[in-house]
């Protein structure tokens, strides 16, 4: 299927991705990894969950890990406009027969409930707790300076479906994967808030969270994040690269949490903010879309994914594959 034509003039007006909780296992081995390592900061902590914020976030949280007895994904947030996009996302929602509910959640304000039509769980709020500005207390930047959470990007088992349902709540494609025997998209980047992405869809048994993206300064803080991780015990946590991606132009770092939830660490992609944006396509068996210089993913990185709740999962039936490190 064809990339749809943008939404300028979507239902109601999503700014951007906003933050993910993850369920874990161990809460202390996460803490570890995600401050004392990543260097994301605590700006809520009790018996049962920790809330993380990045650098240059005002926002309470872009990150909530909470203690679970099995690893899943609770709920993928996005931050919309005003309060009255709540009220035009919930009815948009209610129209197409999916779930929705209003919640109560700390440090928030109206937070509306819902689910994706392949069950992955989103919400949407319009105010969140502000916090002062720490992006200058250079004291407390580790090795790595994680500024903002970038992206999410997820497995989905049909994503020529994914797109057409985003792009109705105004996502709008920069760069796509089309497989060029069926002419069907395999993986789409699509944006509100003006960089390659906020969301994006892979093809795969879905829906699965593939991995959540933090924005880093420079390159060279994704090489100190290595030196670091390769010799404080966190080798094997080390997935794939350090990189450039053909997709997004971006400098890239795969790494995976004890319990499987998988973070990139990204930095550099470019402005997409134009209405008249022409998405770069890309084919599937390119060596350079996955990666510039051409060395092609691991295994695990096409396959292992993070289940979320509540959600059941479906096989893809497009069965094409990219090219796959041996
Ligand atoms: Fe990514």
């Amino acid at each position: 299927m064809p990339v749809p034509a943008p939404n300028l003039y979507p239902p109601f007006n999503i700014v951007r991705l906003s933050h993910v909780e993850l369920a874990v296992t161990d809460l202390a081995w996460s803490r570890a990894f995600y401050v004392d390592t990543l260097g994301l900061q605590v700006t809520h902590e009790d018996e049962g969950a920790i809330y993380l914020r990045a650098m240059e976030e005002r926002g309470h949280h872009c990150l909530i890990l909470r203690a679970a007895a099995a690893p899943s994904v609770a709920v993928l947030g996005f931050k919309v406009w005003d309060e009255p996009d709540l009220d035009r996302a919930a009815a948009w929602f209610a129209d197409k027969g999916l779930p929705v509910a209003w919640t109560e959640r700390p440090f928030m304000g109206r937070v509306l409930r819902t689910r994706d039509p392949w069950g992955a769980p989103l919400e949407f709020y319009a105010r969140m707790d502000r916090l002062p500005p720490i992006h200058q207390q250079y004291r407390l930047y580790p090795d790595l300076k994680p500024l903002r959470i970038d992206h999410f990007h997820l497995f989905s088992p049909n994503v020529d479906a994914a797109v057409a349902f985003y792009a109705e709540m105004g996502f709008r494609v920069t760069e796509y994967t089309e497989d060029a025997e069926s002419g069907r998209l395999w993986a789409a980047w699509m944006h509100r808030k003006g960089g390659v992405h906020d969301i994006a869809f892979t093809n795969g048994t879905g829906p699965r969270l593939h991995h959540t993206a933090f924005w880093v300064p420079t390159p060279l803080n994704i090489i100190d994040l290595l030196d670091l991780m390769s010799t404080t015990g966190y080798l094997a946590n080390i997935e794939r690269g350090p990189g450039r991606h053909g997709i997004s132009n971006a400098f890239f770092l795969y790494i995976r949490d004890k319990d499987g939830h998988r973070t990139e660490i990204y930095c550099s992609d470019y402005q997409t903010c134009d209405p008249d944006f022409e998405p770069i396509k890309w084919d599937l068996k390119d060596p350079q879309r996955q990666t510039l210089w051409g060395a092609p993913a691991p295994r695990s990185w096409f396959e292992l994914g993070s289940g979320f709740e509540g959600a059941s999962l479906q096989d893809s039936d497009l069965k094409a594959q990219p090219i796959i490190a041996p």
